[in-house]
């Protein structure tokens, strides 16, 4: 009694919002359902992959933090059910999954640890913090009595690789694949997907290059200059609406699903592999719904650097003389240059060797420019001569030069002899070290055979495992082998806009 006679009201309060939240962890033994200021949790040493922090009401997701290469940790937005990451925050560095490291809430959602100082932190100065059960996170102010709380910060406005059902995607804001490599982002009328390439990653401003791009039909409503951005959404119905104003879509997306009424929530993901995919929750998994890149060739770069694609077949390599391997097609070009012209790659010997082939084409090459030319020796000494060109296609029917200013990713293999490809293949420091111990790459070379027949076989059982468990016929295994086409989802889905009733 004399206790609490003592405490001033604030006191009181504080030991009240302490007391409801150690009852809410010891006695419930579950997570809070919301945070209040004074909130702190650091990570457990014993957790090997994710601890719950914050659950929403029906328990289908929490935040937490997530364990990343062994020892890092992200703060992360999980659907608890499938593991499946919904929302990470984009931390400046990981932070490590160690005891100096501490989420707390003292008006901002902050991630910070004594040494290094602020992670991340949503700077508000709110009340409370909350996961809706669509899985937002949002940091509220709460008007004692006063109608319903306001948002002062919600992770909606933050996607990192994941839409859900009715989430607003504008364009201030990027999907970004787990391992940054591909983005989504819109334009003026159409949402695109953007190649950032390796060399590209971290460097500022630049959105890379587009490979895909889904352009608004404007079948029921124009996209007008002065109306502001378009936005996406993911709709119940099964498609990706593009809109203007708020009621009528100026286009959309259908899934398989379009129109069908499914048993669970929806999203869309950009994948490592740079397509965008759509699924269901049907109870126990997460069904695939939609690919907006149907055939693995047609991928920004399935084969890797170098690589070339053969339709419902595999990978191989440009260069024929090399062997397409888990390695890929050329070492990892970390620290890739952007182009040929740097000081080190001009003078007279030139740093790369000229590889000319036949039987090659581009994915994408209606969203490339070209050059008329007469012959392929016209587009081959176009590209010679000019150092920021990596390499040129030419299709000898139309004329076409297309003159690729990137690094050189996987090529689409075909029949056509006539068109035709240059590309300059990097000789990089590594071509010295090329003699070293032949002994040595004869055993690397038994060694990798070796474990090319596990990983075919692995690749074999999984997929057919996952043949069985999505009913899709193909798949790029996560080491990036191609181990078979894709079904060609589209062909069930179809676009309708007549069906929409609005
Ligand atoms: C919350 O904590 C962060 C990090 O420790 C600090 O920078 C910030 O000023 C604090 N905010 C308030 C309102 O105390
Ligand atoms: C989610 O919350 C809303 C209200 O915020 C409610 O109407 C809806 O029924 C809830 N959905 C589920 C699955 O609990
Ligand atoms: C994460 O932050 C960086 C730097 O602030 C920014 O360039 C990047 O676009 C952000 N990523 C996402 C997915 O918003
Ligand atoms: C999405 O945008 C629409 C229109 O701007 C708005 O009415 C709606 O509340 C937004 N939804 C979310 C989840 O922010
Ligand atoms: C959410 O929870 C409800 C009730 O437990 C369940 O029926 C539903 O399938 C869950 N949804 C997801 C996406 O996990
Ligand atoms: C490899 O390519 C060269 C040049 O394009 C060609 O002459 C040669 O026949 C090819 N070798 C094989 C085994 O395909
Ligand atoms: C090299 O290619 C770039 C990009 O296509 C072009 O802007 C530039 O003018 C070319 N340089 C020369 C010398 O042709
Ligand atoms: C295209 O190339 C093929 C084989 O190289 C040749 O036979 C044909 O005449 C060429 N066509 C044109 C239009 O130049």
């Amino acid at each position: 009694m004399d206790l609490v006679n003592s405490m001033t009201p604030l006191k009181l309060t504080q030991f009240f919002i302490f007391f409801s939240i150690f009852f809410q962890i010891k006695v419930e033994s579950e997570t809070p359902k919301q945070f209040l200021k004074g909130f702190k949790a650091n990570p457990d040493p014993q957790i090997s992959n994710f601890q719950p922090l914050l659950t929403d009401s029906t328990g289908n997701y929490s935040l937490s933090f997530l364990r990343m290469d062994e020892n890092q940790l992200n703060l992360a937005i999980i659907h608890v059910k499938s593991f499946e990451t919904i929302w990470v925050a984009n931390l400046t560095r990981l932070a490590k999954w160690a005891d100096p490291t501490e989420l707390h809430f003292n008006g901002s959602l902050v991630l910070s640890d004594s040494r290094s100082g602020v992670f991340w932190s949503t700077y508000t100065d709110g009340d409370r913090v909350w996961l809706s059960n669509t899985s937002n996170l949002q940091v509220q102010k709460v008007d004692n009595g006063v109608t319903s709380p306001s948002v002062l910060w919600q992770s909606f406005d933050f996607p990192s690789n994941t839409l859900v059902e009715n989430q607003n995607f504008t364009s201030a804001m990027t999907l970004v694949s787990s391992n940054g490599l591909y983005s989504m982002r819109l334009g003026f009328d159409f949402f695109g997907l953007y190649f950032k390439g390796e060399s590209g990653l971290g460097s500022g401003s630049d959105t890379g290059r587009i490979y895909w791009r889904h352009k608004a039909l404007e079948a029921k409503a124009d996209v007008m200059e002065d109306q502001g951005h378009i936005y996406v959404v993911l709709k119940s119905n099964g498609f990706l609406g593009m809109y203007q104003n708020e009621s009528v879509p100026v286009d959309i997306e259908s899934f398989n699903s379009f129109q069908q009424p499914v048993s669970g929530v929806r999203r869309i993901r950009i994948e490592p592999d740079g397509n965008l995919k759509g699924y269901f929750w049907d109870g126990s998994s997460w069904v695939l719904d939609y690919q907006a890149i149907k055939e693995t060739c047609e991928l920004p770069s399935p084969c890797g650097a170098y690589g070339l694609c053969h339709p419902g077949k595999g990978c191989s390599c440009l260069d024929n003389s090399t062997n397409y391997s888990i390695g890929g097609c050329s070492p990892p070009n970390s620290g890739e240059p952007r182009d040929l012209c740097g000081a080190t790659y001009d003078l007279d010997h030139k740093r790369y060797k000229g590889l000319s082939r036949n039987g090659v084409e581009l994915s994408n090459t209606e969203l490339m420019d070209y050059k008329h030319m007469v012959s392929f020796e016209e587009c081959q000494s176009a590209c010679e001569g000019n150092c920021t060109c990596w390499g040129a296609v030419y299709t000898n029917t139309s004329g076409f030069c297309y003159i690729l200013n990137y690094p050189i990713q996987s090529l689409v293999g075909v029949r056509d002899e006539s068109k035709m490809g240059f590309f300059k293949m990097r000789e990089g420091v590594g071509k010295d070290k090329r003699g070293v111990g032949f002994g040595v790459g004869v055993g690397l070379l038994c060694g990798a055979i070796l474990v090319l027949g596990g990983v075919i076989g692995l690749g074999y059982y999984r997929y057919m495992k996952r043949k069985r468990e999505r009913g899709v016929s193909g798949y790029v295994d996560d080491d990036g082998v191609v181990v078979g086409p894709y079904k060609d989802l589209g062909n069930a889905s179809f676009r309708s806009i007549e069906l929409i009733e609005r």
